[in-house]
């Protein structure tokens, strides 16, 4: 279930979101730009935010909810203070990324996309992170891990829990 923002405490955010898409042509790439910029000011782009957007921009709301669910850059949810990447590009799979990534579920007690409740962790499956020497290979932050071992995966982990 999605997060409910409090509007009180974001009026700032909604502001400057309202003065941007003011300043908008209405060009073609008006809605990505505008989720874009609504996803720097809060972070992501909870139900709220998308409803702001679309009555401010009269784009339908499920053309708006429609583009915030399609693109991956874009999240619904809050992230965590680390994302954590799993590389399931082909190096990194053909040298077992997938038991990298089960360790990390059962160490995280998420599953991919998801957030663990002490806000601290995100986890995702990326694409290629360019480093496919170091296969199979993790980023935490701008942290990146290779050669990985998944028993590894805890010690890593709980260094992070410890910062
Ligand atoms: S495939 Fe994993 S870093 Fe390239």
């Amino acid at each position: 279930m999605q997060k409910v923002i409090d509007i009180k405490e974001n009026v700032t955010k909604f502001e400057e979101l309202s003065a941007y898409i003011e300043r908008q042509d209405e060009s073609q790439g008006v809605l990505m730009q505008t989720l874009h910029k609504a996803q720097e000011l809060f972070g992501y782009l909870p139900i709220e935010v998308q409803k702001f957007v679309s009555e401010k921009t009269k784009i339908p709301m499920a053309e708006v909810y429609g583009v915030a669910t399609f693109y991956t850059q874009f999240s619904l949810e809050p992230k965590g203070k680390y994302t954590v990447g799993v590389c399931m590009g082909t190096a990194c799979y053909v040298k077992s990324s997938q038991l990298v990534l089960d360790q990390l579920i059962k160490t995280l007690k998420i599953s991919v996309g998801e957030t663990t409740e002490d806000g601290l962790f995100t986890l995702e499956a990326t694409r290629c992170l360019g480093c496919c020497g170091l296969a199979p290979v993790i980023m935490i932050g701008d942290s990146v891990y290779g050669k990985l071992e998944p028993k590894k995966i805890p010690e890593i982990i709980e260094s992070y829990r410890k910062k």
